[in-house]
């Protein structure tokens, strides 16, 4: 079961897991997915889409009551991080309890695999650390990072009291095709709007990581597939980083616009909740001979080009 189905990385795990022969019951409540990104799959006899909202308990325990599963990847949030700053309701339900009401349910049908996509968020703002999966003080600076850190947390429990097993991945940023929401998303919505200026959140200097859709995916099955801990957990991600100056100035360049006026908004952090920098330590997955294949320029390139080619 996939919940999540039909956002950004939710669809392109389905496209991966139908190629590899896996029957996938994709599940989600389309507040910031589309249909559109699986248009394609529907028509497939593997794969079921169900609208419907995990944050109420009901509606997720009537899908496990439906379909017998094997294994549950998680990947419904609330994953714009901004929006939540006004509303940390947003993140209670639609990333925290979205995560206890699934395990609830895989508790009571027996279900024994999850799969969840956990966030560098859960680290909070570490500058100049390489943040490695054993670092400590981990005081998140969003209420999304802090939705993310209390699923892990009860992934946990739930796996220990109950005898399951669990690959968390703490995600960098990801791009790629069918982006719903970030920094490349908002680019490209506000210069198709005004092409001769842009505003540019913070001062421009944030620099992250940016990991390709394709890299993330071949991590998440290289992981699942060789590891059989209680809990897998790791960071996944990319050595190089792109600012967000960077990342405007690709936009502009491959939608052909010259001589854009850009006007910062000034502070160093884009709006509060956000980290403007990190750095991941990368040792524990690069050991399992997984390194990604694009740097962070070239997957932010490549994801610019699928939207404006879409
Ligand atoms: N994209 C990134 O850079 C990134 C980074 C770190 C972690 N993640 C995590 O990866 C997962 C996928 O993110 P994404 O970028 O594809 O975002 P996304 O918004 O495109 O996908 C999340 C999906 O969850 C659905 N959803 C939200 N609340 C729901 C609910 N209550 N019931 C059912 N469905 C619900 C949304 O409609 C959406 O389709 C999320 O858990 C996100 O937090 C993403």
């Amino acid at each position: 079961m996939l919940a999540g189905g039909a956002g950004f990385i939710g669809s392109h795990l389905a496209d991966r897991l139908i190629d590899e022969g896996y029957r996938v019951v994709a599940a989600d409540n389309l507040m910031l997915g589309r249909e559109d990104n699986i248009q394609h799959l529907l028509s497939n006899r593997n794969f079921t889409f169900i609208p419907l909202d995990f944050s109420l308990y009901e509606e997720a325990h009537g899908l496990f009551q439906a379909y017998k599963f094997d294994t549950v990847f998680h990947f419904a949030a609330n994953s714009d991080i901004q929006a939540s700053a006004h509303d940390p309701t947003r993140d209670l339900k639609n990333t925290f309890l979205t995560s206890s009401n699934l395990l609830e349910c895989m508790r009571e049908f027996q279900v024994k695999e999850i799969i969840f996509a956990s966030s560098s968020a859960i680290y909070g703002h570490k500058p100049g650390v390489k943040i490695s999966e054993d670092s400590g003080n981990l005081w998140p600076v969003s209420y999304y990072g802090g939705a993310k850190l209390a699923s892990e947390a009860f992934i946990a429990s739930y796996c220990y009291m109950n005898n399951m097993k669990s690959w968390i991945f703490r995600f960098p940023n990801v791009v790629g095709g069918r982006l719903t929401h970030g920094v490349v998303f908002d680019f490209i919505k506000k210069l198709r709007k005004n092409p001769t200026s842009l505003t540019i959140l913070g001062n421009g200097k944030q620099s992250k990581p940016y990991l390709y859709i394709d890299d993330l995916i071949d991590a998440i099955f290289h992981i699942w597939r060789n590891h059989q801990e209680m809990i897998n957990c790791f960071n996944i991600g990319v050595d190089s980083q792109t600012t967000v100056t960077s990342i405007a100035d690709m936009v502009c360049e491959e939608m052909g616009l010259q001589n854009v006026q850009y006007f910062y908004s000034g502070e160093k952090v884009g709006w509060k909740g956000d980290v403007p920098e990190f750095q991941y330590d990368l040792d524990k997955i690069h050991d399992t001979n997984w390194k990604s294949r694009y740097t962070s320029d070239e997957a932010l390139r490549l994801s610019i080009r699928r939207i404006l080619t879409s």
